[in-house]
């Protein structure tokens, strides 16, 4: 018997993601505390906020108006925030992802969230952005950063 996992369809299951991503991060051992002792967040408000973010991102609605980077840019200066950390987030934010859902959003949200990390990771710390280092390319990035380059009709 195989156990068939339901896609992403709208806002409800962006918020179970968020509020189960966000219990395993209140508890995790390596980024816990960024949340609960450096930022000291207020879940009231930054979970709403996260519903917000990740329906933008999926479905162009949801009204999201922060800014990540300056978030996360903040936090520099307090803690340490590089590729092991965002590493770790993600691995947490991929498996969230895995043990709730399955299909083509999962697989999305998944690929939007590894290409934000590094975005983020890239700026807050002023290295370049591994997505444009030619060794990491992958064929789809190849392809659709080609038709970027094509001048405007
Ligand atoms: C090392 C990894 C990360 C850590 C430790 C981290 C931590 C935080 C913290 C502490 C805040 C502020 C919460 C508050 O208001 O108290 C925040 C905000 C936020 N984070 Fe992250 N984050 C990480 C990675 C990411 C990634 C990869 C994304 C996107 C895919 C993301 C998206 C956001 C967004 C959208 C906000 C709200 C920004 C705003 O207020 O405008 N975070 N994060």
């Amino acid at each position: 018997m195989f156990e068939t996992k339901p896609d992403i369809a709208g806002r409800t299951e962006i918020e179970t993601l968020v509020n189960t991503f966000y219990d395993r991060i209140r508890t995790d051992e390596v980024l816990g505390f960024i949340f609960n002792e450096v930022a000291q967040t207020n879940w009231t408000t930054h979970l709403p906020k996260m519903y917000a973010f990740w329906e933008t991102v999926l479905f162009r609605t949801g009204g999201f108006t922060g800014n990540p980077i300056a978030a996360h840019a903040k936090l520099v200066s307090q803690t340490p925030m590089g590729r092991a950390q965002f590493d770790h987030w993600l691995q947490l934010f991929r498996s969230t992802v895995d043990d709730l859902f399955a299909g083509e959003r999962a697989e999305h949200i998944k690929s939007c969230a590894a290409d934000m990390a590094n975005v983020i990771y890239a700026r807050i710390n002023q290295v370049p952005d591994p997505r444009f280092d030619p060794a990491n390319v992958t064929p789809e990035q190849r392809a659709r950063y080609a038709r970027y380059q094509q001048p405007a009709a």
